[in-house]
């Protein structure tokens, strides 16, 4: 494979599919108009897919395949920005903005004493509350992506940035300019930020506070697989350096100009002939902000004309022609009627605030998250208390604080338990964590439900019928104590249950029965260990081959595997040495709960295992195959094309399109002569 040369055909058939897979993807993400289904534009790019394969000389980092994140940084670069990247002053008032337009119209000299004896257009678009990044796109492709920073110098993110659909990988249409940076806002749209929270929460995970955080925490990801997973979308705003390219003469014409290039630009972007045109804009689009599916924190007015920006210039660190019009920030005071501690499936105990019901940020509210004691301690909240609840576009309201000249005599302190408040066992708390936790795993009844419930979900063993409602029945009637008791309930007994007809408890046993043939990493995940995800389930099941192996893996061995550090070697160690845990497992597979065992390729103990290293160029000092066989001896996989998963090139003489693709993929490459010197050393 990949020896042969494409044909000039197939050549053009690659080019052909890379086109129109990326009007396909902007037609979709940018213009939200798509021509084709889901299915059919899967088809187009799993025939790309193929043709890279078999020919990856056809492979482009702007290939539109390649939005799937590459291999994990040891750290960010930094990337110095040519033009600063500037802030905004803020007007939070309709005082403030007039303020702002007569300073404008002032310095200006466009007739300052008289409000509209002659006025001045301004540009209105949303301010999206995300993270500002930088675009750099040389000869119409897409080469680094950095974030702000502090204005003057951020960090490279271009492979996490890669992995957004609406990040054009190389622009289309006329007059592309030979250098552009673009700068713009990555936001996570809400829909996407709630469905992530959900299964975060579903899998006692961490959750983000908001979409701000979530898209900021998914962009300073080392590994862009883990980006390449989230709902993000990227919004422009403005451009950057550029050259070869007459700017037009307002805003608003730049920013159609970069929206035909192939970035998406706010629908809602509009002019306004004058600053009361600009007020009701304002006021049209704080009504609209309930119904947007991502979060604005306010409305930026620009200066439209160009010429009119020059002249204006800069104060400190924003631009003196544009101001951030903010929204009140969304927030409602209400009574903190008592305080609920409940437990998570890994034990977290988390309070939670019962407040009288709230209307505030378009929703009734009537719980919100005190996230941890440190947090309770930092509010200084008191049961009976008045507490400002503040719902920014979060899911998850927050109590922001506490109004303590309301404070009732009565009001008393959250005395947080000293017992699990589910099984009354001992709590714990360890050393640099916020989290309490109950230690009695699966004991405790209430963290016996979460892990029957995860157990049962759709990414686990997949039993379908034993949602959520029906676990907290069974574990309450005594059905079920251990996971295993799955594997025992009688149609009859189900049937007993309240809500259950006879047929749907006859089909649950069905579910039941065919989840016993499963798979490794399914199984992995299913059993809940802490901190292993999907990902680290399969990376553990492939590494290992067999559960056997995985329980008899050292944390050294552990840590050799891909998304392992120390913390999570620590917790599969953990788990594997706990009798309980053992016995539930002894049990579920006495139950029946069965998977094919994995091949392993490598050889776990070898010094170069779980390693895919690539040779290109031509040897001197020896031939191709045997620096191939020696490779393979010490446990590489050595394969004939670069990819994101390559460990490390060794670039020969004439080195060309592999040793290229390295680079653009940030693959470590070295010589011959350091491979040489390498493979003695370890040999
Ligand atoms: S213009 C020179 N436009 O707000 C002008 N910024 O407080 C600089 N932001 O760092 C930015 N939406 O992250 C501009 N439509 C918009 C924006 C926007 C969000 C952010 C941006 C910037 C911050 C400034």
């Amino acid at each position: 494979m990949g020896h042969t040369s494409p044909s000039a055909e197939l050549i053009n058939q690659a080019t052909e599919l890379r086109d129109l897979l990326n009007q396909h993807n902007q037609r979709y993400y940018v213009h939200d108009d798509p021509v084709i289904s889901d299915s059919e534009y899967d088809q187009l790019l799993r025939r790309l897919q193929d043709l890279e394969e078999q020919y990856p000389q056809l492979l482009s980092p702007d290939s539109p395949t390649q939005r799937v994140g590459a291999a994990p940084l040891p750290a960010f670069k930094q990337v110095r920005h040519e033009l600063p990247m500037l802030s905004l002053n803020n007007a939070f008032d309709d005082t403030e903005l007039e303020e702002f337009d007569r300073r404008m119209r002032e310095r200006l000299k466009l007739g300052a004493e008289e409000k509209h004896q002659s006025t001045l257009e301004y540009a209105c678009e949303p301010k999206l509350d995300g993270l500002a990044v930088s675009l750099l796109y040389r000869d119409g492709v897409f080469e680094r992506g950095a974030t702000r920073g502090d204005g003057e110098t951020g960090e490279d993110i271009t492979l996490n940035l890669r992995t957004i659909a609406s990040v054009p990988l190389c622009l289309s249409g006329d007059n592309i300019p030979p250098l552009l940076e673009v700068r713009g806002e990555v936001y996570m749209p809400l829909a996407g930020f709630k469905a992530f929270n959900a299964r975060a929460e579903a899998a006692d995970e961490k959750v983000f506070i908001n979409p701000r955080n979530a898209a900021a925490g998914s962009l300073r990801q080392l590994d862009s697989k883990i980006t390449a997973a989230r709902p993000l979308e990227l919004c422009v705003y403005s451009v950057g350096i550029s050259e070869g390219w007459t700017l037009p003469a307002t805003h608003v014409e730049i920013l159609n100009q970069l929206n035909q290039w192939g970035f998406l630009i706010s629908p809602l972007l509009d002019t306004a002939a004058n600053i009361d045109a600009c007020v009701a804009y304002y006021q049209k689009a704080k009504e609209l902000r309930a119904t947007l599916n991502y979060d604005i924190d306010g409305i930026v007015f620009k200066v439209n004309r160009l010429d009119h920006q020059r002249q204006l210039g800069f104060v400190a660190r924003a631009p003196r022609w544009a101001i951030a019009r903010k929204f009140p920030a969304e927030e409602a005071t209400t009574q903190l009627l008592d305080v609920e501690f409940q437990v998570g499936r890994t034990g977290a105990i988390t309070p939670v605030a019962r407040l009288d019901p709230v209307f505030v940020g378009g929703v009734t509210v009537s719980n919100a998250t005190l996230h941890n004691r440190d947090e309770i301690a930092r509010l200084g909240v008191k049961i009976g208390d008045t507490v400002v609840v503040r719902r920014a576009g979060d899911v998850i309201p927050q109590v922001a604080r506490v109004l303590l000249e309301d404070r009732p005599s009565t009001a008393r302190a959250i005395v947080f338990p000293e017992h699990c408040p589910a099984c009354e066992s001992a709590l714990s708390r360890i050393e640099g964590e916020a989290a309490v936790r109950c230690t009695a795993g699966l004991i405790c009844p209430a963290q016996r439900k979460q892990a029957i419930k995860h157990f049962a979900s759709r990414d686990a063993l997949d039993i379908e019928g034993l949602g959520d409602k029906l676990v907290d029945q069974l574990v309450d009637a005594g059905c079920i104590h251990s996971l295993p008791d799955i594997y025992h309930l009688k149609v009859a007994e189900l049937a007993a249950l309240e809500r259950l007809a006879e047929k749907s408890a006859s089909n649950l046993v069905a579910a039941i029965e065919a989840s016993k043939q499963t798979t490794l990493p399914r199984f992995l995940y299913a059993l809940g260990i802490r901190e292993v995800g999907k990902a680290t389930a399969r990376s553990l099941a492939q590494h290992f081959g067999s559960l056997e192996n995985l329980q008899e893996a050292d944390e050294d061995s552990l840590k050799s595997v891909a998304d392992v550090g120390p913390i999570v070697a620590g917790f599969v160690r953990q788990f594997f040495t706990n009798t309980d845990t053992l016995k539930v497992i002894g049990d579920l597979r006495d139950a029946g709960v069965q998977w094919p065992d994995i091949e392993v390729l490598e050889q776990a103990a070898l010094p170069l295992s779980g390693e895919t290293w690539v040779l290109t160029g031509s040897l001197n000092t020896m031939m191709r195959s045997d620096a191939k066989a020696r490779l393979e001896a010490l446990g590489a996989k050595v394969a004939g094309s670069v990819s994101a998963n390559t460990t490390r090139v060794v670039a020969g003489d004439k080195a060309g399109s592999k040793l290229a693709k390295a680079e653009a993929l940030n693959v470590p490459t070295i010589n011959e002569t350091e491979f040489v010197e390498y493979l003695t050393s370890i040999e």
